[in-house]
């Protein structure tokens, strides 16, 4: 496409204000002034105008949600319960969430209206370590922490290797950091039970490479231009 009209189609301003922005050597394509007409950008190309890159789709919004507890992850709830829609209401974009946590669990949900990062993210093939802080009822010994790294059955189904570390034992409770590619129903909360630690309070910390860092409960950040790139070279 002519590089005046990938200007005025990005809604920057009409194609003659283009010409100019070109001709005044405005305009860099790979970072690279272009002040001569009838230049053609091609896919995949950076195009800057006054400084600001204007190339790529966006129509696409990602966000990193905190979802607090009792929210549910779906767009609307016949019983009328808050939902993470609720936490994104000022987004004129209609996002969804991609996967899920449960009503008890806070923290790292990805939403966003691109269907096939939403695809490639929750397929199976693709799965990434989504990583937990669980607090656990009780002591936790090695051994049990070995079984959760090793694999434990959940009731017909047995829990690929998963990262483990003891974040600390009080005497009436644990805090451990877990990390699974899988993402079976509840499975946190079963892989605990199965070695006889029942959860008391969950949270997703991390999601691959994207972290939910300081994120309050109940807001949201947009993601960055570098952690959209790595989810969509996942
Ligand atoms: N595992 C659980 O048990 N609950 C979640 O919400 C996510 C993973």
């Amino acid at each position: 496409m002519r590089i005046n009209k990938y200007i005025a189609d990005a809604g920057i301003c009409s194609r003659r204000k283009a010409d100019e922005l070109i001709a005044n050597g405005n305009v860099k394509i790979n970072g690279v002034v272009v002040d001569v007409m009838g230049v053609d950008v091609a896919e995949g190309d950076v195009v800057e105008v006054n400084g600001r890159v204007i190339s790529g789709d966006h129509s696409k919004v990602y966000v990193a949600v905190n979802k607090p507890l009792g929210v549910i992850t779906s767009m609307e709830d016949d019983r009328d319960r808050a939902t993470v829609a609720d936490i994104v209401a000022d987004i004129p974009e209609r996002l969804f969430p991609v996967g899920r946590l449960d009503y008890n669990t806070t923290g790292l949900l990805l939403m966003t209206n691109d269907g096939q990062l939403t695809y490639t993210l929750t397929h199976p093939k693709h799965e990434v370590f989504k990583t937990y802080e669980a607090r656990v009822e009780g002591v936790i010994s090695d051994a049990r922490l070995r079984k959760l790294r090793n694999g434990v059955d959940i009731g017909g189904f047995v829990t690929s290797p998963a990262r483990v570390r003891l974040i600390k034992q009080m005497p009436r409770y644990a805090v451990v950091e877990i990390s699974i590619r899988e993402g079976k129903n509840r499975q946190v909360r079963k892989m605990f039970a199965a070695v006889g630690n029942r959860v008391q309070a969950l949270k997703r910390t991390r999601i691959g490479e994207i972290r939910l860092g300081r994120l309050k409960e109940g807001h949201y950040r947009k993601l960055t231009k570098e952690e959209i790139e790595y989810l969509k070279n996942l």
